[in-house]
């Protein structure tokens, strides 16, 4: 199959529109990660996703919506906070867990009872949405166990002959995937951080929110997670993944020991640091991680497929505080480490 990449324009959207009607799969933009989308109302496109990306079956994907409007034939009831967090992050980088409606085949939702469904903001998915007129299930465009796609270049590297088509939106804005937050029960539980954060949850909703086991450390063996997405390994390049955590001083000192120790051992170790810890680590080869978290973010996965593209075989990374987009990054950038992290 030859994979077409397409600016968006009417003609480009109304191909992609064709082929999701024709259950085949498109890749698009948001404002989070790249998507690799079908028509979630069609039992026979949906496990194209799976095939296309490697996916484990037990995976449930997220539904697409171009406007609530379309929350009833997806969902069975609209818990009152999920209204609450809609009014306040709709449209958005936050996706909510919910009662599915019967209209949801079972491969959509992994055989669960619950959906989960999310209003992207970006301009090219929601003219997608609004063209095809129907809900888009989606997960990263990525293959399975690989960094989520934030450029059409990493969507092609990993679909190439496998899809027929990726709309280019350009680089996504977020970076990371959307919060995921379950609201099937009496407390909202956070399942995975992203662009909405706990503190921005706890503030619309005027109570804390209960923090899904897994976020931040390895589930043990036989451990179930509650967002079955947390159990299978992530976002990891080729290349081993090392987190270091510290004062800056004592920081730039360990990464820059741990680089030279690397070095000598035959490795060919890069560095990913925030702007402002650059110069105290010298000539040694690095990558800038950006001004602040928000930036981290947003490169994050673009660093770690780069790193593998320079053929290193030791990233040795700047870790954050866990604390407002910090959370995110450290959630993904752990998972990228299998959890070897130092504390210096
Ligand atoms: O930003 C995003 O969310 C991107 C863009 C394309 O929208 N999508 C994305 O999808 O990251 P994916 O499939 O890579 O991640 C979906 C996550 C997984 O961790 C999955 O386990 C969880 O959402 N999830 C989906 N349905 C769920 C459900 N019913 N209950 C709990 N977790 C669910
Ligand atoms: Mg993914």
């Amino acid at each position: 199959m030859q994979t077409k990449v397409l600016p968006i324009d009417d003609a480009s959207l109304a191909q992609a529109a064709s082929i999701l009607r024709e259950g085949g799969l498109v890749a698009f933009p948001t404002e989070t990660v790249y998507g690799l989308g079908a028509n979630a109302l069609d039992a026979n496109a949906v496990p194209e996703i799976f095939a296309a990306k490697g996916r484990p079956a037990d995976n449930p994907l997220i539904v697409h919506i171009f406007d609530r409007a379309q929350l009833s034939g997806i969902v069975a009831q609209i818990p009152a906070r999920a209204k609450t967090l809609m009014d306040a992050f709709w449209p958005g980088p936050l996706t909510l867990v919910m009662p599915k409606a019967d209209a949801i085949p079972l491969c959509v939702t992994a055989g669960l009872a619950s959906v989960a469904v999310r209003c992207p903001s970006h301009p090219g998915a929601r003219a997608l949405l609004q063209t095809c007129a129907l809900p888009i299930a989606a997960p990263s465009a990525n293959r399975s166990g690989r960094p989520s796609p934030t450029l059409a270049k990493h969507v092609l590297a990993d679909m190439q002959g496998r899809i027929p088509l990726i709309l280019d939106g350009g680089a996504c804005e977020v970076g990371l995937e959307s919060t995921v937050a379950s609201v099937v029960g009496e407390q909202c539980v956070l399942l995975r951080p992203g662009g909405v954060t706990k503190e921005m949850l706890e503030l619309a909703l005027g109570e804390p929110v209960t923090l899904g086991h897994g976020v931040l450390q390895p589930l043990a063996a036989g451990e179930t997670a509650l967002s079955p997405g947390m159990k299978h390994t992530h976002y990891k390049p080729k290349a081993r993944v090392v987190v270091f955590r510290g004062e800056d001083k004592a920081l730039a000192l360990a990464l820059a020991k741990a680089y030279d120790e690397a070095l000598q051992g035959g490795e060919k170790p890069l560095l990913l640091a925030m702007d402002a810890l650059l110069p105290a680590l010298g000539v040694r080869d690095a990558l800038s991680a950006g001004k602040d978290y928000a930036a981290l973010a947003a490169c994050l996965f673009a660093r770690l497929r780069q790193a593998d593209e320079l053929g290193c075989t030791l990233l040795l990374m700047q870790g954050v505080p866990e604390t407002g987009m910090g959370l995110a990054v450290m959630n993904r950038a752990l998972r990228a480490a299998g959890f070897d992290e130092r504390l210096v």
